[in-house]
């Protein structure tokens, strides 16, 4: 059994500047393990009895040594505990990369954590003295297009991170629309369309409309696609939302898209405009990285939306600003849940 020294375990959870600093400057050695213990399923094969490091590398098919020391440098993050005896547990944390636990982070983490990230992050000077992404350099292409046309595996992790994040939110944001008064919903960059089947749900006499880029809705919710339990009041339209937005309908919800460069906020505000009449409702959801307790979380986000797309996580008074810009007027800002605000619009006559 392998012996553990109680010195060697003890994290101080506020450790002196340049101790906290050297902690900082290994912030992608974090990133990384939480990626890999995801990637070889530790959280998975990992129950309710705590295992040696010895169980869990046969489990995980990998060698014990090293994985060791990857669940010590998890375990001094509060991801796995290790016990007295050298056995692991599960913490709180390292229980939401299990794939089926309810609340599971797994997409998140690995999409926060994925290949191109590593090939932006160091440029991120480059993008601060420019303010524009660096991702079309790196790569050759806009990010999206990318994504999907370029990169399945990614694609396939974004489209089920977003997912994770909409299936929490998309409660907060069913409690907070009143949609008594309305008719028809359309989610516009409502990815696979989990917010809309959660609005479909609640509001049986409801009609929607799911409008994202054709890699993503041919993906979209079950629940949504010919055969499932809301189709027959589901309009799916694959499209750039910059482009066009060949919608009509009663409330317009635009959530965590307002986040790339300036002039495709402008161009998708725009096209909203234009297809809304007169007293159409516009919500607008994102994440404020001036008001928020997520402020860690928030402001990485902000740091990565520069470099893959040249955008930015607003702040309460940008993003009056853009509704402002587009010609709509702006009623109640409300917060959704911890990570977001909603800004109730309407298209004036
Ligand atoms: C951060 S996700 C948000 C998804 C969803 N609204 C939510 O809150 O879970 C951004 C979404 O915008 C979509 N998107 C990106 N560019 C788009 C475009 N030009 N037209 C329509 N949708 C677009 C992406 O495919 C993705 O689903």
């Amino acid at each position: 059994m392998t012996t553990v020294d109680p010195v060697s375990r003890t994290v101080d959870p506020a450790p002196p500047p340049p101790m906290r600093l050297r902690e900082l400057v290994f912030g992608a050695a974090c990133a990384a393990a939480v990626r890999a213990a995801v990637r070889l399923g530790v959280a998975d094969a990992l129950g309710d009895t705590p295992m040696t490091a010895e169980d869990l590398a046969t489990a995980v098919q990998a060698q014990p040594r090293t994985l060791l020391r990857l669940l010590r440098a998890l375990s001094c993050q509060g991801v796995f505990t290790e016990n007295p005896d050298g056995t692991f547990a599960h913490t709180e944390m390292s229980r939401l990369l299990r794939e089926d636990d309810p609340r599971s982070l797994r997409y998140i983490a690995l999409w926060c954590t994925e290949p191109w990230t590593w090939d932006v992050w160091p440029k991120l000077d480059e993008a601060v003295r420019s303010g524009d992404n660096v991702f079309e350099n790196v790569f050759g292409r806009e990010f999206f297009p990318y994504l999907n046309e370029e990169a399945p595996e990614s694609a396939y992790v974004f489209n089920r991170a977003m997912t994770t994040s909409s299936r929490q939110s998309a409660q907060d944001v069913a409690d907070l629309l009143d949609l008594r008064e309305a008719s028809s919903v359309a989610d516009i960059g409502g990815g696979q369309g989990h917010v809309l089947a959660s609005l479909l749900e609640r509001h049986p006499d409801l009609r929607g409309t799911l409008l994202d880029l054709p890699g993503v809705v041919e993906n979209a919710d079950p629940r949504l696609r010919d055969g499932g339990g809301l189709s027959s009041r589901v309009r799916v339209v694959a499209g750039d939302c910059r482009e066009d937005i060949p919608v009509e309908a009663d409330v317009y919800i635009i959530k965590n898209i307002l986040e790339w460069d300036d002039d495709s906020t402008r161009r998708a505000l725009a096209n909203v405009r234009r297809a809304a009449r007169p007293g159409a409702r516009v919500v607008v959801i994102e994440n404020l990285v001036d008001d928020t307790p997520s402020m860690r979380f928030t402001t990485a986000m902000d740091l990565l939306l520069l470099l893959n797309v040249g955008g930015a996580k607003h702040t309460r008074q940008s993003m009056v600003d853009r509704l402002t810009d587009a010609g709509l007027v702006i009623g109640e800002i409300r917060p959704v849940n911890a990570y977001l605000h909603a800004f109730e619009c309407t298209v004036p006559a």
